[in-house]
């Protein structure tokens, strides 16, 4: 068979990159789709069972810190384009441990980068490095304004640090070599197969297991939440229709304090396990706050509605419906994932 294009996804075994390996797999049967993770902890190939059967889906287990892995994969594939998501995307691991997120986040997108290049020379036609990045390299904002694409970056964390590095040298090699890259900065996304160290499937786990919820500081901060596959369809639109050398930022337009949040899914939860009302609030503990903790982003979404006709489509109270939903109907998915390492880190990390 003979692909219209040949792309390669990075980090598609993990949360938000194995929406975008089914989305891409299922809606273009004319692209062969090859997905290269390292399976970290993160990354988890029970993620992609339903995709895994597909002619034009490929699984390739490799480190994007190996640059001659990388030779020998882009020699074999000749990809015509990259949509770059693997990455260490944990604040709180970047803060204990952040040596991984400079490896990965930083060394590893110029490797990419720089094999792209390597295959195609000075022949753009058709070609494109699209990097998936984050509003954190925005830093934090008051109680007031918006991060547009125009808003210098500030990260303030060694994870938004690493991307911000990543999202410069993306730049700079476009600006030098010609390269047409894309970059996308989106904020907190939630839904299906999202790893269970992040707020919301953390809290649905712990309040599935009577546990305590471990909110950091007073609760206050705030988040803008994006369902995935809204997140999804706009990386679609912006690969295919999005003017190179350009960012677009991508936000949910539904900001909540993390207190009033957890409080909602503990409603939520209540009603579906027939627990008492009130119940899981109970169970909230209030824990010593993140190191340098950003207070809150929140997203200009005007240049992609504008420009690419993009709008979020799920509402916040049904696409957090969905993801309790699901996380109570995939426990062995739940179990296998919070076993062995996970509870080390655990441990480690919330000493409760
Ligand atoms: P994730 O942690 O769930 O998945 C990351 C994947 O990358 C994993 O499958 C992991 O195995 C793989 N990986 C890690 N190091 C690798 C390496 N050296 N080589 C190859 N593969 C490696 O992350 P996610 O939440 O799905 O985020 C995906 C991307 O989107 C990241 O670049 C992140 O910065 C960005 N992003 C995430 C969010 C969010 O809310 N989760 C928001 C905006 C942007
Ligand atoms: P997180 O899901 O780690 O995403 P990010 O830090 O990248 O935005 O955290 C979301 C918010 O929830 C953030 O303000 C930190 C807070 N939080 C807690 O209060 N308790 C927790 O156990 C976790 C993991 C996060």
């Amino acid at each position: 068979m003979t692909y219209k294009k040949t792309l390669l996804i990075t980090g598609g075994a993990g949360f938000i990159g194995s929406h975008v390996v089914r989305h891409f797999v299922k809606k273009y049967p004319e692209y062969k789709i090859v997905n290269l993770d390292k399976l970290t902890y993160a990354g988890n190939l029970l993620n992609l069972i339903d995709v895994e059967p597909e002619e034009n889906y490929m699984f390739e287990r490799g480190d994007i810190t190996d640059k001659d892995y990388l030779k020998g994969l882009f020699g074999e594939h000749q990809f015509d384009g990259v949509i770059h998501l693997a990455a260490e995307s944990h604040v709180d691991r970047s803060i204990s441990s952040p040596d991984d997120f400079v490896q990965t986040n930083i060394v590893g997108t110029v490797n990419l980068i720089a094999a792209c290049l390597s295959i195609w020379g000075s022949d753009f036609d058709g070609k494109l490095f699209y990097q998936v990045s984050t509003d954190e390299v925005y830093g934090s904002l008051g109680d007031d304004g918006y991060f547009t694409e125009s808003t210098p970056y500030d990260p303030k964390s060694p994870y938004s640090a690493s991307k911000a590095s990543a999202d410069h040298l993306v730049r700079a090699y476009s600006h030098t070599f010609k390269i047409p890259v894309i970059l996308s900065n989106c904020s907190n996304n939630y839904g299906p197969f999202q790893f269970p160290e992040k707020l919301i499937p953390l809290m649905i786990n712990n309040i599935k297991k009577e546990i305590p919820l471990p909110v950091y500081g007073d609760g206050s901060n705030v988040r803008d939440w994006l369902w995935v596959e809204d997140h999804v369809k706009a990386i679609d639109l912006i690969f295919h229709e999005g003017k190179t050398r350009e960012t677009y930022n991508i936000g949910g337009n539904s900001e909540w304090k993390n207190i009033d949040l957890v409080m909602e899914i503990c409603r939520i939860m209540d009603e579906k396990l027939n627990r008492p009302q009130n119940f899981s609030q109970g169970l909230i503990q209030f824990v010593e706050d993140r190191k340098g903790h950003d207070k809150r982003y929140a997203i200009n979404t005007q240049k992609i509605e504008t420009q690419l006709g993009w709008k979020a489509e799920m509402s916040f109270s049904k696409g957090l419906e969905k993801t309790i939903d699901w996380y109570l109907e995939n426990t062995d998915w739940l179990e296998k994932v919070t076993s062995g390492a996970y509870q080390e880190y655990y441990q480690e990390h919330y000493k409760i």
